[in-house]
């Protein structure tokens, strides 16, 4: 499934998969604390490559799940992964998280590591409350608070330089990074109930200059990168900020910060 050149929504899927073991464990310790009766309807918004979209399913075994998600390679990756094993106790769907397609359907929403992808947060809880049946609960996980801060200093600084500023001085962070209380004063305003929100540290580094450039490219800076010209621009960016990364303590780390966000809709 090669990404298409240009196709600013989209991921290389198969690198995700390769390259995302701490978006799985961040996801399965979301996981482990919902408690699942084993018959729900969820809805997994975001699903990428459905690493974590098949341990929903092994949660809900008289149940069902949507993988849904923007990314046309993402979903194809989940679907050619999860329907030889889970047949029709899954389907997937490609779509914006702003444009839901469903009313009053699912008994939960589960999502890891998408919701900051989505700059409006109101729009977004308005969309997955309206997703929900009543009494359905919401349990997600995305970056927030300061997260990656000090790259994303980087990346600004690197980006007014000479080489790079024609394409990248401009362009706004791709990103939302809410705070707790942000996050849950516009959960109540979409009409949510018993909402709980909090920010924790993730930080964790890469064992050498190549992974991290490799995960820089696939994770944080796809879309930064899509916008510079060409493919040598493309590995001096990536390369200056490894180097940078190389003297800090440890090296080549990265500086993650994560959103948690509980919610029920009333019955
Ligand atoms: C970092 S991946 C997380 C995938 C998976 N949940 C995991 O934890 O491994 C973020 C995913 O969010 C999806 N995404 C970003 N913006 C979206 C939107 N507006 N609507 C639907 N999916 C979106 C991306 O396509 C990508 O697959």
């Amino acid at each position: 499934m090669p990404q298409p050149p240009g196709a600013s929504r989209e991921w290389n899927a198969e690198e995700y998969h390769r390259l995302s073991a701490p978006q799985f464990l961040w996801g399965q310790r979301v996981l482990n604390d919902l408690h699942l009766r084993g018959d729900e309807w969820v809805l997994d918004a975001g699903c990428g490559t459905g690493k974590l979209t098949r341990l929903l399913l092994q949660n809900v075994p008289r149940g069902r799940v949507v993988g849904l998600d923007v990314s046309r390679n993402m979903v194809l990756h989940a679907q050619q992964n999860l329907r030889p094993d889970f047949g029709n106790q899954v389907q997937f769907v490609a779509a914006d998280l702003l444009r839901l397609p469903f009313l009053c359907r699912f008994d939960g929403i589960f999502s890891t590591a998408s919701f900051h992808w989505v700059l409006d947060h109101d729009a977004l809880f308005r969309n997955l409350f309206q997703t929900l049946k009543p009494g359905g609960w919401l349990h997600a996980q995305c970056g927030g608070g300061p997260n990656l801060e000090r790259l994303r200093e980087r990346v600004r600084t690197l980006s007014r330089k000479t080489e790079f500023a024609r394409w990248l001085a401009a362009f706004p962070e791709p990103w939302f990074f809410s705070d707790a209380e942000t996050a849950a004063s516009g959960l109540r305003a979409a009409g949510f109930e018993d909402v709980r929100t909090d920010v924790e540290p993730a930080s964790f580094s890469v064992p050498t200059s190549q992974e991290f450039e490799d995960y820089l490219r696939t994770f944080v800076l796809h879309r930064h990168l899509e916008r510079l010209p060409t493919e040598q621009l493309r590995q001096q960016f990536v390369h200056e900020l490894a180097a940078a990364s190389a003297h800090d303590n440890p090296p080549w780390a990265l500086d993650y910060w994560r959103l948690n966000l509980r919610a029920r809709k009333p019955e």
